[in-house]
């Protein structure tokens, strides 16, 4: 099995798609890539967070990001759900259309090369008591090295506003030497990165307030 830890290239693989085929490395391209997987087809909590995905495409798009969903179904099921989704959306969140692709993965190559199978959850199988994927999220840089892994439980969505917002610090902090701090948003004070040197940091950041505690230098950013 192929590592799936941050830094490491994450595997290539062919696949069919509510798009059509597609190679994945070819697909991201000169994009980012969020691969995220959720249990199944016709699930409530699934169709919430993909109505939501949907919703957000701007959002993604603004970043350079591309999105694909995968799950343990076949294409036949994912375009009868896509409706479902659009439906559903639209009716509880606002307009809602999916058209970023979605992975058929029923016979769960792709799952198991991202390790997106919990064996050990008993409440996370299909009627055939075969485990669906779990909820992972995978973020994915254009040079295809994964950036963010997250694992949640079947039962609990994932909130993709934090998503974003690691996105957003993911992308400051390969143009800037800088990293983000707790709870960071988007024009909030930025940390200047430890391997800056002070001297450095007066030169790069002007704006630089070093704290009591030397190793914390902030600054604001004005990008
Ligand atoms: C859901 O998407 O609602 C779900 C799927 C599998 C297990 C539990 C919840």
């Amino acid at each position: 099995m192929p590592s799936l830890r941050l830094g490491s290239i994450a595997p290539n693989f062919e696949a069919e798609t509510t798009q059509g085929h597609i190679k994945f490395h070819d697909w991201i391209g000169d994009s980012w890539a969020i691969l995220f997987s959720h249990p199944g087809d016709f699930t409530p909590v699934c169709t919430t967070e993909l109505a939501e995905v949907a919703r957000k495409a701007p959002e993604f798009a603004k970043r350079n990001v591309k999105v694909i969903g995968i799950s343990a179904n076949d294409l036949n099921d994912h375009e009868k759900w896509v409706q479902d989704i659009n439906e559903y959306g639209t009716k509880s969140l606002g307009p809602t259309n999916v058209q970023f692709p979605i992975i058929a993965d029923g016979n769960r190559k792709i799952s198991t090369l991202y390790d997106m199978l919990d064996e050990q959850d008993a409440t996370n199988r299909d009627a055939k008591g075969l485990p669906f994927t779990i909820r992972t999220v995978f973020v994915i840089d254009p040079k295809k090295v994964i950036r963010l892994t997250l694992s949640y439980p079947a039962a609990t969505g994932r909130n993709f506003d934090e998503i974003l917002r690691v996105v957003d610090s993911l992308q400051l902090g390969d143009k800037y030497r800088v990293t983000t701090p707790v709870n960071w948003q988007k024009g909030d004070d930025v940390i200047v990165h430890p391997s800056v040197s002070n001297e450095e940091a007066k030169t790069l950041f002007p704006e630089v307030t070093f704290h009591k505690q030397s190793y914390i230098r902030t600054t604001p950013l004005n990008v």
